[in-house]
C-alpha cells in the first residue's frame, strides 16, 4: 500500500516538473523556471544555468525510473532493462547530488545553513547508497545489492518526502507554523531537512528486521508505524498535488 502510494505520487510530481519547467524551457521561457525557483534561471549565467537545466531533466529521469528498478516483475520479465535503467539510475543519482550541492553551496538556494548541511548530507547518503548499489550488483551479492537499492530510492526521494511532509504540514495547520514563509527557516524546516531520510531510513530498517522477526509485538508496531506514515505521505501528496503541483501544470 506505501509503495503503491508513493509511487503515484511521485509520478504526480514527475508530471508537474515535465509540464511546468519542460514546457518553460521548450517555449524558450526558461526565465519562467523563477515563479518556483528563486535562483534557478539567470540570464548570461550559461553554466549555472545548464546545471539547474540538468538537475530538473535528471529529476524527471530518475522518478519515473525509479519505482521501476524496485519491482521484481519487471526484473524478472525485463532484465535487460533493469540493467539499463539501473546504470541510467545510478548516474542520475550521482549527479543530481553533485548539481544539487552546487546549486546549495556555490549558486545559492533558499533557507539558511542547516538546511543547507540537511540536504548536503542527503546529497552524500544518495552517492553512498549509489556505490554500494552498483558494488554488490558487480559482486553478484543480489540480496545486499537489493537491500542498498531500497536505501538509495528513498534518499533520492529525500527532497520529494521533504515536499510531502511539508504539504501535510501546512495541510493540518491551514497556514505556515514553526518557520517563516518569507525567509524559508524556521524549527519545523530545520527538523523537516533531517527527517526527510532519517524517518524513511529508519522504517526501512525496522521492516526489514520485522520480516525476520517472530516478535508478534515488534510487527505489530512496524506495521502500526507503516499505516500511519502512510496516511500522512497520502495527505501530503493530496494537499501537495491541489496546492502546488496540479495548478503549476496548468500555467
Ligand atoms: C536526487 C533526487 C533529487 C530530485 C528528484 C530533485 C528534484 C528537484 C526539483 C524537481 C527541483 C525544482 C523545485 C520544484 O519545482 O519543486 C529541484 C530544485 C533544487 N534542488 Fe533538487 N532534486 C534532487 C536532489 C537534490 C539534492 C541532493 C540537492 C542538494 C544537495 C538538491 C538541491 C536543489 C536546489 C538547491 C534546488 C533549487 C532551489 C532554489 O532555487 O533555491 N536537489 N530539485
Amino acid at each position: 500500500m506505501w509503495f503503491t502510494i508513493a509511487v503515484l505520487g511521485q509520478w504526480i510530481f514527475a508530471t508537474y516538473v515535465i509540464l511546468f519547467y519542460g514546457k518553460a524551457t521548450a517555449i524558450g521561457h526558461s526565465e519562467n523556471w523563477n515563479k518556483v525557483l528563486p535562483h534557478g534561471y539567470i540570464s548570461g549565467e550559461t553554466i549555472g544555468n545548464f546545471v539547474v537545466g540538468s538537475h530538473l531533466l535528471l529529476a524527471i529521469i530518475i522518478i519515473i525510473g525509479g519505482p521501476l528498478q524496485i519491482i521484481s516483475k519487471v526484473k524478472e520479465y525485463a532484465p535487460n532493462f533493469h540493467r539499463w535503467n539501473g546504470r541510467i539510475y545510478i548516474f542520475s543519482a550521482f549527479i543530481l547530488s553533485i548539481s544539487g550541492l552546487y546549486m546549495v553551496w556555490v549558486r545559492g538556494s533558499i533557507g539558511g545553513m542547516i538546511q543547507h548541511i540537511g540536504i548536503s548530507i542527503n546529497a552524500i547518503l544518495i552517492m553512498i547508497a549509489a556505490g554500494f548499489t552498483i558494488k554488490y550488483a558487480m559482486d553478484r551479492k543480489f540480496k545486499n545489492h537489493r537491500i542498498w537499492a531500497i536505501r538509495l530510492f528513498l534518499v533520492v526521494n529525500g527532497v520529494w518526502f521533504f515536499r510531502v511532509g511539508l504539504y501535510f504540514w501546512l495541510f493540518i495547520n491551514q497556514k505556515p507554523v514553526g518557520f517563516d514563509p518569507k525567509t524559508f527557516e524556521g524549527p519545523f524546516l530545520y527538523f523537516l531537512t533531517f527527517s526527510q531520510y532519517i524517518i524513511p531510513l529508519s522504517l526501512l530498517e525496522l521492516y526489514l528486521i520485522s520480516q525476520k522477526s517472530s516478535n508478534k509485538k515488534l510487527v505489530l508496531t512496524t506495521s502500526t508505524l507503516l499505516v500511519i506514515f502512510t496516511i500522512i505521505m497520502t495527505i501530503g501528496i493530496f494537499a501537495a498535488s491541489m496546492g502546488n503541483w496540479i495548478p503549476k501544470m496548468r500555467e
